[in-house]
């Protein structure tokens, strides 16, 4: 049996990773060339997936390009931050004694995590000592790219606008401005927060970095990658199918691979298969939209439901609001910010949902009612 080449639990590469050519080339020459980026884009349209494909494909040039791949997700301070940098460290450098060595002084406790089977470290340092200790661990990772180019991938990067140090963003800016044999990849979501960061001119990231607007995927590319996938196990599957799947996912990568998944799985393409997909792809999201769903406010779900009405149109207009109990405008507004700030939805013109199946989800909502 064929292993299933689709997946939808976590980043994919290699064959599972559809096109994205374009990007990749772009990707590889700002690598090539020490320029910082900033890669942005809604949650799950891809970056992290991207990030590994290129990554994957630098270690195979040469000279060789090392890459340092830092997850800030979850980090809260600046204290995380740097356990986050010596833990990137540990992929390039296998002698932890080295890592030790120069940050002396520090308190650092190295260990295993049992999930990856990678080193990882912690440091605890008190709040004087963090200035010195940010530079000393940046200083470190610099230092191996003294004989060979680097690349240093800081994903979900918009954590770092949570943090409370004062003038974390400038010391970090006034350490890696020095940098010229490294590149810096800034990937992460919340467009209006990382957009902030880097484009206001308040900001210290201010022309730090080139944004690098992640786009949707092509329907041809998701055509051609698909049918060739499918080939492999001696199935046809027909162009008009592959853009009905691409169209109902709302081009949403990680939906159209969970698609594509269950599908590889059938015996037979027909119309009762397709539709059984979509029932059970959504009967697997429902306990998260619940959860979703429960923790918005009253005028955070009208909000959701007039959109999911309306298609965003026209939602300010009497009769509207009136029709999901709003009494007034202003109110809306602020529900609306806040499920912005949520990233549930953005604003393309009108308000827009971000996941197109919580959209089909509250859809199924409000006429059971
Ligand atoms: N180029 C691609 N080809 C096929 N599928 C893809 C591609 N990129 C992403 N996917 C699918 O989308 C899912 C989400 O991708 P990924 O985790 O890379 O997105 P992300 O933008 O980093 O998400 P997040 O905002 O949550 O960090 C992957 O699990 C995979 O199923
Ligand atoms: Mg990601």
């Amino acid at each position: 049996m064929m292993e299933n080449p689709f997946s939808y639990s976590n980043y994919v590469t290699g064959a599972s990773f559809c096109n994205r050519l374009a990007e990749q080339k772009d990707l590889i020459y700002f690598a090539k060339n020490s320029e910082n980026i900033f890669l942005y884009s809604h949650r799950r349209m891809g970056k992290t997936s991207l990030l590994h494909q290129v990554m994957q494909r630098l270690k195979k040039t040469r000279p060789k390009i090392n890459c340092v791949y830092i997850d800030l997700y979850g980090t809260l301070d600046e204290n995380d931050f740097i356990d986050a940098v010596l833990t990137g460290v540990t992929q390039i450098e296998s002698r932890i004694e080295k890592i030790f060595k120069q940050m002396n002084g520090l308190k650092l406790t190295g260990s295993i995590d049992p999930t990856t089977n990678l080193p990882t470290l912690s440091a605890s340092i008190k709040p004087k000592e963090k200035p010195e200790y940010l530079e000393k661990a940046l200083y470190l990772l610099a230092s191996y790219s003294n004989k060979q180019k680097l690349l240093v991938v800081f994903d979900e990067f918009q954590e770092v606008a949570g943090y409370a140090e004062a003038g974390f963003e400038k010391r970090l800016r006034s350490v890696i401005q020095r940098h010229h044999n490294i590149s810096y990849f800034f990937s992460g979501s919340q467009k209006h927060i990382l957009i902030d960061m880097f484009d206001s001119a308040k900001r210290a990231f201010f022309k730090m970095a080139r944004s690098y607007p992640l786009e949707k995927i092509d329907i041809r590319h998701y055509v051609n990658w698909a049918k060739s996938l499918f080939k492999q196990k001696q199935v046809d599957i027909s162009e008009r199918t592959i853009i009905d799947i691409v169209e109902y996912c709302e081009y949403q990568p990680m939906y159209i691979q969970q698609f594509l998944f269950d599908l590889w799985r059938l015996p037979a393409i027909d119309s009762d298969a397709l539709d059984n997909i979509k029932k059970t792809i959504l009967a697997s999201h429902k306990n998260q939209f619940m959860v979703l769903w429960d923790l918005l406010t009253q005028n955070q779900k009208k909000a959701l439901r007039l959109l999911t009405e309306t298609g965003g149109e026209g939602i300010y207009a009497a009769d509207q609001l009136q029709k999901v109990g709003f009494n007034s405008g202003s109110v809306l507004h602020t529900a609306l910010l806040s499920l912005e700030d949520k990233e549930i939805i953005f604003k393309n013109k009108t308000f827009k949902f971000q996941d197109a199946m919580f959209k089909k989800w509250v859809q199924g909502l409000s006429r059971a009612v």
